[in-house]
């Protein structure tokens, strides 16, 4: 077993942290990549142990969300979306030069093992494209030479500063802090600027605010019952009109029709 005493304790400690204990499961897969390095056989089954499920159980959560690794990774993760935003803004454009710049494919790991890059799916950060994440940390607003400047500075060992997010560590220690361990850096660097706050600052210049709790309950409780008054009205209608074809049809019927023959 590689897995250590102490990360032993600390799967079983998160496993103890939820009601339902199989909640705890996918920061226990966290947890086991910033120890493992990915999400290995022996972690699955282990978790699986711990919350009393199956390894396949495991094993179909560690496979469906593309944030647990089943192969090793490199010191850092570079994600560069490419989703329609951040394609268009360049995006696409960044995501070739790196390929080129670190001569791997998609999802593949550099030769010195530290830099794996992948090609990410939108990261809820579109007024900044074209993003690009190391770590899990935002780098808004990049171009092909900012990206490379910043792979350059990892690989060099080099400190590196997210734009929106605190100094780049490791993906490991990044992964530790998505299992639930803080690293004490939550508040470094901006979280918040820019077109994110646009609305915000918009709202303040015209005095606007969100309705109180209760307003906005009994706004909400107004509509339902104008949309249930709505319904009823619509089905009466409804049926009306139904009625009134069907009278339509009666009145149309073969017998009639037949009637109507005779008369010519
Ligand atoms: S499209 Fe890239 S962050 Fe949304």
């Amino acid at each position: 077993m590689t897995l250590t005493d102490t990360t032993l304790g600390e799967l079983r400690e998160l496993a103890g942290r939820y009601p339902q204990s199989r909640s705890a499961l996918l920061p226990m897969l966290h947890l086991i990549q910033s120890t493992e390095g990915n999400v290995t056989n022996e972690g699955i089954e282990v978790c699986a142990d711990i919350l009393g499920i199956s390894a396949a159980e495991v094993s179909g959560v560690a496979t469906f969300y593309t944030m647990y690794k089943r192969r090793p990774m490199g010191e850092h993760h570079v994600g560069v979306c490419t989703n329609t935003l951040c394609a268009v803004m360049g995006g696409d454009l960044i995501f070739e030069r790196l390929k080129g710049h670190l001569d791997v494919g998609n999802d593949e790991t550099t030769e010195d093992g530290k830099v794996t890059l992948e090609h990410i799916e939108c990261n809820a950060a579109c007024d900044f494209a074209p993003v690009m994440m190391v770590n899990w940390e935002f780098f808004d607003n990049q171009t092909p030479d900012s990206a490379i400047e910043v792979v350059d500075k990892l690989r060099a060992g080099e400190p590196v500063q997210a734009t929106r997010g605190a100094t780049i560590t490791s993906w490991r220690e990044a992964e530790r802090v998505l299992a639930g361990f803080e690293d004490g850096l939550a508040d470094e660097g901006p979280a918040a600027a820019g077109p994110s706050l646009a609305g915000l600052e918009i709202a303040a210049e015209r005095g606007w605010s969100a309705p109180s709790v209760d307003d906005a309950k009994k706004a909400s409780a107004g509509d339902a019952s104008e949309a249930a008054a709505d319904s009823k009205t619509g089905a009466a209608e409804q049926a009306d009109t139904s009625r009134a074809e069907s009278e339509t049809k009666v009145e149309e019927s073969p017998a009639d029709t037949a009637e109507e023959g005779k008369d010519d």
